[in-house]
């Protein structure tokens, strides 16, 4: 038997719901194995529906105990039921309430949707369709309540009882058992529903808004753990503050409360006051936490925070939306980074994200526009396209309105929009409103999927004394259920750009079609005409990355050493050094010989780190690091040898360090922090150990004995995880006694801290070496390790299957078995994270003919598997399509 597909979702199809519900009582009576749900729902027929419809309320695996209508019992017949769907054939033509009793286990909920249990903490998850696990209701985003919920538990076993909203009422229940009332005055959909009941630990302070509100904000932590929420406790002080200075918009409860579990799906979760996350992202301390978990956490709870208004006040009308929330919600927190940190740094890693993980995505059969046109399973489109590419169209949204404009159009948005659930139409049309611009064009990004790439010509007339930029567009057309399969229009791209004399000095821009630096490229093609140029000046375009494409540009090495040393835009110096390795690299990959580059490279970055390294530690530590093999294969794009990336890139790495080692070693020195210094996650200390970490890294390339000498004293003797870390990572290719001694102890010293762990297991799933995956199967032994917890799921066979190529591609087939092996074990119990893993697949055709092969086989063996989940068999049909 074949699984069947599940039946497809189209935007075009969005019609509103035929019944409202405007108050909603949940009493939920928290026990392990039965929890008792009764809902009280008031709800009314929407004018906007159709008169007299049944009303189907949404349900999954519930057990209905009970139902009443208007406080009496409903007549023979009414009423339909299944675990999936609780149908009132014939509702009452005005307002009227129904009370629905559900009875759930928390315990035997391993999806994690709906109300679980984590390490003994109740708590849920609820977005996108997990409350109508709890109890029957019309789950959809636009369909928003207020919400009052009473939760009584044991004492012993969940004193801390919380809710969305404002505490109300707590008090004793009668034996052992005691409750707590939350009431939340914000209408919001069911998804952003969340309680949580547990034995936690706490750590607070005081916010007050710029409206005179006194906000208590707590940080929630399994006890004992609390010396470890201190960060995320700032974090959120700092992001309220932030959002009100750069966007005017203020907390509106008097308590926002943040929770840590270790059993969950995603990142985090926004729900309305009482945001619930994977403590990965809350739990830090020097000794337990990277400098890349300090910035995340930041980068998280912002993100969460942020969407209490891009969200939550704001609401999707359907899931089609979801960028609404999402992309803007991305760009927001990419913002406050950007001004808590260091602006070109942080964008330099805001771009090496979306090349890794949304230019493979859209250059795949996973490919899908940011809005998409149809679904089947929603939980599959929370992808680096909805995120990462949703949030560069608000970006590129603000470089043509300019800063003004567009936060005048955010102000509208929020002001138009406050308590509805809104669509892309509705975020464009408040800045059509306040910029007086024609957005249609612009919104073709929302439809159309795939990268475009911008093919520019340049050429220079002495006479005349002009230069002339030539700009082609093209976009691929890419044909799926998700895209529609229209062919693609032409895409308003915005080009920023500047001009370089060869000696460095800026040059003068001129043309009238040049704003603020910037030049809209909206249609096929088009040239630039720049007048006053005797001389041919060297072109910086998409200087700050202002567009999502790809760039196909004729530029010499010469022009691109002037670049890299020279250019006002640090995005583009780093590009430059970027795209000058990325010429040798796949040049190498290729078989062709590019020796007199790589030497050029190595000369331009040894000149780079004499001009004074020191005055940015994070940027230069950005500029020595190569493209990934991960981006190396994407710009090859067909028929890719993961081995042959792999030698080319560890090749110029060598060469690289070689040329470059006695810069490397007085660069350690000189970032050397003296004994003692107190650890600190700024942006400026990271920078400073990133360096000296970048430097080891090359200089264990040039010379591999040194290299792991120098490495394994780091790991025994650095002063903070970060350094330990990357000590531990640099020991990964470097086969051998003293690596494994290195992981042994590591393993060792970290038994009792998972989180530590899963860095742990991720380096070593990074082993490029044939034993990998045996290693793997061993490591899914280790005691620490469980399929029932999605982040070393993810460690472990996440990080294996996105950043170990040349062993996830291999030729024979055993890595993609592996990753097929966990997602089967896994589907079962947690689909989710199963499809989730599964996606690493999405890079199959790119791939040589034989490895294509064996990942054809292994998506068609678990394509034809009996009984998957709706989860995976979406990835593994849209994968095979
Ligand atoms: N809405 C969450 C966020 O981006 C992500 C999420 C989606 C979490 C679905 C859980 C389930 O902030
Ligand atoms: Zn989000």
């Amino acid at each position: 038997m074949r699984t069947e597909t599940p039946p497809v979702v189209r935007l075009a199809d969005y019609r509103p719901s035929d019944y409202l519900i405007d108050r909603v009582e949940l009493d939920v009576r928290l026990h392990p194995t039965e929890t008792r749900v009764t809902a009280t729902l008031a709800l009314r027929p929407n004018p906007a529906g159709i008169p007299g419809a049944p009303l189907v309320l949404d349900g999954d695996d519930l057990v209905l105990l009970a139902i009443s209508l208007d406080g009496g019992e409903t007549a023979p017949g009414a009423v339909a039921v299944t675990p999936r769907a609780l149908t009132l054939h014939q509702p009452p033509q005005r307002p009227f309430v129904l009370a629905i009793e559900t009875k759930l286990d928390p315990t035997a909920n391993t999806k994690l949707m709906g109300l679980y249990r984590s390490n003994g903490v109740y708590c849920t998850q609820c977005e996108a369709d997990g409350f109508r696990r709890i109890t029957y209701f019309l789950d959809r985003p636009d369909v928003l309540a207020v919400y009052t919920t009473r939760i009584e538990a044991d004492r012993d076993e969940a004193p801390v009882l919380l809710g969305n909203g404002n505490p109300v009422e707590s008090g004793s229940a009668g034996g052992n058992r005691h409750y707590a009332v939350w009431h939340d005055p914000h209408p919001k959909p069911a998804y952003l529903f969340a309680l949580v009941g547990g034995r936690l630990g706490r750590v607070a302070s005081r916010f007050t808004t710029m409206e005179g509100r006194e906000v208590e904000i707590a940080v929630w932590v399994e006890p004992g753990k609390e010396g470890r929420a201190g960060y995320a406790l700032d974090a959120v002080a700092r992001s309220m503050a932030w959002d009100e200075r750069a966007f005017g918009r203020a907390y509106d409860l008097d308590v926002f409360n943040v929770v840590a579990v270790s059993d969950f799906n995603m990142g985090a979760m926004e729900n309305k006051g009482l945001n619930i996350f994977n403590d990965k992202y809350v739990l830090a301390s020097p000794d337990t936490a990277t400098d890349a978990d300090y910035a995340n956490i930041e980068a998280i709870i912002a993100h969460e925070y942020f969407h209490n208004w891009s969200g939550n006040r704001v609401t999707c009308r359907d899931w089609f939306q979801l960028c609404l929330k999402e992309g803007l919600t991305v760009f927001r927190d990419q913002e406050f980074s950007s001004d808590e940190r260091s602006r070109p740094v942080h964008r330099i890693a805001e771009v090496r994200t979306l090349r890794a993980r949304q230019f493979p995505e859209d250059a795949g059969p996973l490919a899908h526009p940011v809005r998409p046109q149809a679904y089947r399973e929603i939980n599959n489109f929370y992808t680096a396209t909805v995120y990462e590419k949703g949030a560069e169209i608000v970006r590129m949204l603000r470089t043509l309105l300019g800063a003004e404009v567009f936060r005048r159009g955010m102000d509208r948005y929020f002001a138009a929009c406050d308590g509805t659930a809104a669509t892309v139409e509705d975020f464009l049309a408040a800045f059509t409103a306040e910029s007086g611009r024609d957005l249609a064009d612009f919104a073709r990004w929302y439809a159309q999927a795939g990268t475009p790439t911008v093919a520019v010509e340049a050429r220079h007339d002495g006479n005349a004394a002009t230069y002339t930029l030539t700009f082609r567009q093209s976009l691929p057309a890419i044909a799926t259920e998700a895209t529609g399969g229209a062919r693609p229009l032409p895409l308003v791209i915005p080009v920023a750009l500047g001009l370089v004399a060869a000696d460095g000095a800026a040059v003068e821009v001129r043309s009238d079609r040049v704003r603020d630096g910037v030049f809209v490229l909206d249609r096929e093609e088009d040239s630039l005409v720049l007048a006053g140029l005797t001389t041919a000046p060297v072109p910086s375009l998409f200087r700050g990355f202002s567009a999502p494409v790809k760039v196909v540009q004729d530029l010499g090495d010469a022009d691109r050493l002037v670049l890299l040393a020279r250019d006002a835009d640090p995005f583009n110096r780093w590009q430059a050094a970027q795209s000058l390795a990325m010429a040798v690299l796949t040049g190498r990959a290729a078989g062709r010989e590019t020796g007199a580059s790589g030497a050029a490279l190595a000369g331009a970055l040894a000149a780079f780190l004499e001009a004074g390294a020191l005055a940015d530690p994070a940027f230069a530590a950005l500029v020595l690091a190569l493209p990934s093999e991960t981006e190396i294969a994407q710009e090859i794009g067909r028929d890719v040898d993961p081995d042959a990336i792999r030698a080319a890139r560890e090749g110029l790495r060598a060469e690289i360090g070689t040329a470059l080692a006695p810069r490397l070693d007085a660069l350690r020195a000189a970032l050397a922090e003296p004994a003692g210094t107190p650890f600190s996650p700024d942006a400026a200390s990271a920078g400073r150990r990133a360096l000296r970490n970048a430097a080891l890294d090359l200089l264990a390339a040039a010379d591999p004995a040194r290299g792991a000498a120098l490495a394994a004293a780091q790991v025994e003797e650095a002063s903070n995880m970060t350094d330990r870390v990357a000590a531990l990572a640099v020991l990964v290719p470097l086969t051998g006694e003293t690596r494994e001694r290195g992981f042994a102890r590591f393993g060792a010293a970290y038994r009792d801290e998972p989180l530590v762990l899963d860095k742990w297991f991720a380096l070593q799933a990074t082993i490029p070496e044939p034993g990998t995956p045996e290693r793997l199967r061993g490591l899914m032994r280790h005691e620490a390790f469980s399929l029932a917890n999605p982040n070393r799921v993810r460690s472990l066979l996440g990080s294996f299957s996105l950043n170990n190529p040349t062993q996830f591609h291999r030729p024979d087939g055993a890595g993609y078995d592996l990753v097929a092996e966990v997602v089967l074990a896994l589907d079962g119990t947690n689909p989710q994270v199963a499809a989730r893993l599964l996606t690493a697949f999405g890079t199959w055709r790119m791939v040589e003919a034989g490895r294509r092969r064996q990942a054809e086989r292994v998506l068609r063996s678990i394509a034809a598997r009996p009984g998957l989940s709706p989860d995976v068999s979406d990835i593994a049909a849209r994968s095979l399509g």
